[in-house]
């Protein structure tokens, strides 16, 4: 078992993506792809023992009451609009796409097929105090894709905002049959990687499940016995191999972050070589980070690549212990502090210390108000409610029309 993982990692060591010629890439791709997924789902069912892996559990209060946050001055001058400030307001014209017509839809985000009935929550749209999110032109957006390569890396909050970007693009695409999953995959909550191709336009939308951003392994020899797997914070995924010639990268991370996860499941942090048993998890978070970032930073090719990071997604949990919820029927009129996360802070920290510039989508205020439009019970497990993922349609088409803002209406940007 963790021979192969090893030997894998070496593999990838020894190929640059850059030096590789275009037309070797393809087949060596999908070699390299289906051995990890091989490989990935083997060590998601091993770590799973270590890390639980299901649901994102809603103990994210205790992550922090540890370590004091040092915020950043947030307050940026240079737009004229800031569009994550500004409410939401009742538009007919949603949803973008419904989602029993689109196979890329997972069933448990699907609430309308699982039972639900009130049709509100589907009709709301962002708007800014100051400004408008255009109005996405799904034929501009197919075009300006076109012979591209994007890329979403995180958790399954990645895994929606993908899903939802796929769905509503192939409104604009006639024949559905054109857009497919390369390895003709199915969407399930552990695999590793998943890449939809819009063959008619030759690009792809693909999703890397890196829920830590950070290696995830074996607790090495002569530990304490209840540390059965680490972090390795200053080492990026191995599959950060598979990122870098994107066109667009958004990323994730946050969710994972709790004891729950981590601690409870032993699995503890580690850098270099040397165990960090009493390191918070602010820390590590921040830490793993800064190694992101100076990955991004020496590998990335920013005339190349348009990076995203998408804030800390809020959750509506009534009573944490207990994983109850209660889904209500409209948006909350004010937000009693979901607006805040010391995780979105510290992307904003590390992020204005780096090189490459780098887009925060900073969809946590704008999210908060949504108690609304989580899958609650009308998911694939309707035993257990669930306030932390969102419903398709719903929510991550709104963090989509964001980004497509971003990626079509400036002009002076590398990517078109
Ligand atoms: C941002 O600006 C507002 C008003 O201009 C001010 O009240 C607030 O303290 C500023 N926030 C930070 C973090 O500087
Ligand atoms: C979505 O599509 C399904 C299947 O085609 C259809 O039965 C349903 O009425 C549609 N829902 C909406 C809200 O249009
Ligand atoms: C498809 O896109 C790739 C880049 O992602 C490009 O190298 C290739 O030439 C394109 N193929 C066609 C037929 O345009
Ligand atoms: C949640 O439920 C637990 C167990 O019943 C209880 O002890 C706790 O006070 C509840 N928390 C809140 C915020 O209601
Ligand atoms: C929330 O759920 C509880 C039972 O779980 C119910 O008693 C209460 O009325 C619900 N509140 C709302 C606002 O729907």
């Amino acid at each position: 078992m963790m021979h192969s993982i090893e030997r894998m990692s070496s593999f990838n060591r020894s190929v640059s993506f850059k030096q590789r010629a275009a037309n070797t890439r393809k087949s060596w791709v999908a070699r390299l792809f289906r051995a990890l997924i091989a490989v990935g789902s083997l060590v998601s069912f091993f770590l799973a023992i270590g890390c639980g892996y299901l649901y994102v559990l809603p103990n994210l209060t205790h992550a922090f009451h540890d370590h004091e946050f040092i915020f950043s001055n947030s307050n940026d001058t240079t737009n004229t609009c800031d569009i994550f400030d500004g409410n939401w307001v009742l538009d007919d014209s949603y949803p973008l796409y419904n989602a029993s017509e689109c196979p890329f839809v997972e069933q448990g985000f699907n609430c309308l097929a699982n039972g639900r009935v009130d049709e509100d929550y589907l009709k709301w749209r962002w708007k800014p105090k100051n400004c408008d999110i255009p109005r996405v032109n799904v034929q501009h957006a197919l075009e300006t894709f076109r012979n591209k390569r994007v890329a979403f890396v995180g958790d399954s909050m990645s895994r929606t905002q993908w899903e939802s970007l796929i769905c509503l693009l192939m409104t604009g695409v006639e024949d559905k049959n054109s857009v497919y999953e390369v390895n003709g995959n199915m969407i399930t909550k552990q695999i590793r990687f998943l890449g939809v191709r819009f063959s008619s336009f030759n690009f792809t939308i693909e999703f890397y499940r890196s829920v830590f951003l950070v290696q995830h392994n074996w607790a090495p020899k002569n530990v304490p016995k209840r540390v059965r797997s680490t972090l390795k914070l200053d080492k990026l995924d191995d599959i950060s191999k598979e990122w870098i010639d994107s066109d667009v990268l958004i990323f994730n991370s946050g969710q994972w972050w709790v004891p729950g996860k981590l601690f409870r499941m032993g699995c503890y942090f580690q850098v270099g070589k040397s165990l960090r048993l009493g390191m918070s998890i602010a820390t590590a978070f921040r830490t793993a980070l800064r190694t992101w970032a100076s990955w991004v930073d020496n590998v990335i090719n920013p005339e190349k690549t348009r990076i995203f990071f998408r804030t800390f997604e809020p959750s509506h949990w009534r009573n944490l212990t207990l994983r109850e919820c209660n889904v209500t029927k409209f948006p909350l009129s004010e937000i009693e502090g979901q607006d805040f996360s010391p995780f979105s802070e510290t992307v904003f920290d590390v992020v204005n210390n780096m090189i490459v510039p780098v887009t925060v989508v900073h969809i946590t205020p704008m999210s908060a108000f949504r108690s609304d439009a989580h899958v609650g019970t009308w998911s694939d497990r309707p035993s257990l409610s669930d306030c932390s993922h969102w419903c398709l349609p719903g929510v991550p088409d709104i963090w989509n029309e964001i980004l497509l803002s971003y990626l079509l209406t400036n002009k002076e940007d590398t990517f078109e």
